[in-house]
């Protein structure tokens, strides 16, 4: 008890004034209601004009690379499904059932890019996506666990989307072990793709500071739709899962679970 108490006070005596009083406020409505992970809301409600000045972040650069890791290439993302966008939006469903045919690289490629994939260039010369983002920060990561895919090795890939190509981290079907990491839910094992996004937080947090965690955490929720529109578009079936053990899906990944947060996973197929 000591000890926690020591490092709270540390913590507060190195804080600035804006943010002591909100962690403050936050304290105090967390005694009130039993819940803890107010305080986090209430710092996060400092104004977005604080640019996070007291955070120690440095910006990382728009995506992640893997030098050294080979690299696959990806076939040209459709241009056209032919789908209304209306209809599209409307008949979206979350689909947990898939058949045991794979997947085309083709469609891999048209997912991934429909997803985070680059569309353009800033007037500064920075990436624009197919999502929105806090600052045109672009926190979010694509990673991907293949197990049936036409043309592609079962293992876990990471997306790079400067070049539109897959990096390889192992090989190896995971499709099971993601199971287990998802408590159990069987859409991920019978699924012959999962992808998951994360978001690495400093990118954000670089400029937003303790506003970050809600930014990060909505740009990729933009990026997750995108998954759900483009595989609707593509008569194939998903879902969005939430739950799992951090840890162990970082570990799965090689991710640092501090510095990326796995916000989501999503199983694809084709429909039943
Ligand atoms: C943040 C989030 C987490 C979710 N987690 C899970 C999950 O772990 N497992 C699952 O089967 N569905 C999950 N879902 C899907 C929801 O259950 C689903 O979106 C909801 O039942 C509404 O159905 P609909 O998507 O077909 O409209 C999640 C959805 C969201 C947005």
């Amino acid at each position: 008890m000591d000890s926690i108490v020591r490092v709270f006070s540390e913590i507060v005596g190195s804080a600035s004034s804006s943010i002591r009083r909100m962690l403050y406020r936050g304290l105090v409505r967390a005694r009130e209601r039993g819940d803890l992970m107010i305080i986090g809301h209430y710092l996060s409600m400092l104004s977005p004009s604080y640019y996070g000045e007291d955070l120690p972040y440095e910006f990382d650069g728009y995506f992640k690379s893997y030098p050294g890791r080979r690299k696959i290439s990806l076939p040209k993302p459709m241009a056209e499904s032919g789908a209304d966008v209306f209809r599209v939006i409307a008949s979206r469903r979350s689909r947990r059932r898939y058949s045991r045919s794979p997947i085309t690289l083709a469609e891999l490629s048209t997912i991934l890019y429909y997803t985070v994939g680059v569309t353009g260039r800033a007037w500064w010369g920075g990436p624009k996506r197919v999502y929105p983002s806090a600052g045109a920060l672009q926190p979010v990561e694509a990673y991907l666990s293949a197990s049936k895919v036409e043309e592609l090795e079962p293992g876990i890939y990471h997306y790079n989307p400067g070049g539109h190509y897959l990096e390889e981290l192992k090989l190896g079907d995971y499709s099971r072990i993601l199971e287990d990491i998802a408590l159990g839910q069987e859409h991920l094992g019978e699924a012959p793709l999962n992808i998951i996004l994360t978001i690495v937080y400093k990118r954000t947090a670089s400029k937003y500071g303790l506003r970050a965690y809600r930014y990060a955490h909505l740009d990729a929720g933009f990026a997750g739709e995108n998954i759900y529109i483009t595989v609707e578009a593509l008569n194939l079936a998903t879902v969005a899962v939430g739950a799992f053990y951090d840890e162990e899906l970082c570990k799965l990944l090689e991710i640092d679970c501090e510095e990326e947060i796995p916000v989501l996973i999503f199983p694809i197929g084709r429909r039943i």
